[in-house]
């Protein structure tokens, strides 16, 4: 596949089949050649497909974006500020979104997500107004102690602030088990509830879960949700060349094989970090498993931040091991922004070259040269390419990397929607819980 632009996300791939010194390389051929081990994975897609199907490739076809805005506006006009309790996939979508496509109009209710306990961070709560503020709190299985304890913690608060009758007037749950403990505490406080999709929280940011608290920060979810339509197409193409995320994600496996299981995304643009954040929880959890042969399986999501992380890891990237595919995030529009650096003390050698340039035009030639660096010594690269708050972009981009996700997870015989192991960390937590009576029992 070349270069070209899928409505507005470009999508570069040519520098994953570069020649390598060692011939330790990936041929579009090979790519190719993996499209029959996708046959099982076509059947699968039609499925998704149907109408009658909650699936990450058809919430953009069937998500209510009517009653998520009429949630919203009641939302927007009664509240200065939402916090958002959720964990892992029910807050990273969402805090991408907002941070990424949100509105940073003073006047937009201002929307923050919580999504540890870190108790020195939760201590800024004690400083929010409570009576201009939502309590989002998302949890699909309603059972999370993170996500319970956060809104827990905060009820005294509340009933303090409000009175105990108004708890549920400023609260507002979405989960999606009527056994767990979210739904048993909307019984007991009168807090209402939207039934989250069942659909597992990392695909589920383009639900009511990552969409209300976007639109509450002024996001275009209606852009969103066009381009997620639009790539959601591309990606139940059956053709492998057609296909992008069949076509990227076959080459990232067979990649894999070569050795090549760290998944670096580099984003050359500060807000699309949050991008990154969500993407790695998708790769991790979804890849991270053992296969029906008894392997662990998985690659390694990381990030390296453009252009901070030159100074940081980009030895380790051109001459460390050859365990690493990147993947760039470049905003076009950057070579046009940005200040001019003045024409004086071009006398000095360093300024020389930078005399008479633009900050964008600084960044954007240093996306260039470290992708030039990679290549010419083999290391495989691919540059996604949007505007950073273009909505539409930015809902292609999830669609593909998603779909990515689960060719990768195809190919490598994993399922892509558990996630078996964590359940054991789960319950070690709360049986280290029972055994505390005093903060000192915990020392190691
Ligand atoms: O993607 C997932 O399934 C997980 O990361 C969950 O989102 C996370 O564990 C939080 O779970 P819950 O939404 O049940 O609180």
């Amino acid at each position: 596949m070349t270069a070209h632009a899928i409505s507005r996300l470009a999508i570069d791939d040519r520098n994953l089949f570069i020649h390598h010194p060692d011939g330790n390389a990936v041929s579009a051929a090979d790519v190719a050649a993996l499209s029959p081990r996708l046959e099982g994975l076509r059947a699968k897609i039609k499925t998704w497909q149907q109408a009658t199907q909650c699936s990450f490739l058809n919430l953009p076809a069937i998500t209510d974006l009517n009653e998520i805005k009429r949630q919203g506006q009641r939302i927007a006009r009664t509240f200065k500020r939402v916090v958002v309790f959720g964990i892992g996939g029910s807050s990273l979508g969402g805090e991408m979104l907002v941070r990424t496509l949100g509105d940073r109009d003073p006047k937009t209710v201002a929307v923050r997500f919580y999504d540890n306990v870190d108790p020195s961070t939760l201590d800024e709560l004690n400083r929010l107004d409570i009576k201009e503020t939502l309590f989002l709190v998302i949890s699909k299985s309603g059972n999370t102690a993170e996500t319970l304890a956060q809104f827990l913690t905060m009820l005294p608060r509340m009933e303090h602030a409000l009175g105990d009758d108004a708890v549920g007037q400023h609260s507002l749950f979405i989960t999606e088990n009527k056994q767990g403990a979210l739904y048993e505490l909307a019984q007991r406080l009168a807090v209402p509830t939207i039934v989250h999709p069942p659909i597992g929280g990392r695909y589920s940011v383009l639900s009511v879960v990552g969409l209300l608290p976007a639109y509450i920060a002024g996001v275009d979810i209606d852009g969103v949700m066009e381009g997620a339509r639009a790539m959601a197409r591309r990606c139940a193409d059956p053709d492998i060349l057609q296909n992008p995320a069949f076509y990227n994600g076959a080459a990232q496996y067979l990649h894999a094989e070569h050795g090549r299981t760290i998944s670096v995304v580099m984003p050359y643009a500060d807000n699309m970090r949050f991008i990154v954040n969500w993407f790695r929880q998708l790769w991790a959890e979804s890849l991270g498993k053992i296969d029906a042969q008894g392997r662990h399986r998985g690659l390694t999501p990381t990030e390296a931040h453009g252009v901070t992380d030159q100074h940081s890891q980009l030895q380790l990237l051109l001459e460390g091991p050859d365990d690493k595919l990147v993947t760039f995030l470049s905003n076009p529009s950057f070579r046009y922004l940005g200040l001019r650096i003045p024409m004086r003390f071009q006398d000095i050698p360093a300024i020389k070259a930078l005399a008479g340039h633009t900050i964008g035009e600084l960044f954007v030639s240093e996306l260039k040269a470290t992708r030039t660096t990679l290549t010419r010594r083999g290391r495989p690269n691919r540059t996604l390419t949007l505007l950073d708050h273009d909505a539409y972009a930015i809902g292609e981009l999830i669609v593909l990397l998603e779909m990515e996700t689960v060719v990768v997870a195809e190919l490598m015989g994993v399922d892509p929607f558990d996630q078996p192991a964590v359940e054991e960390s789960k319950t070690l937590t709360r049986e280290y819980l029972a055994c505390v009576t005093h903060a000192h029992d915990l020392e190691d």
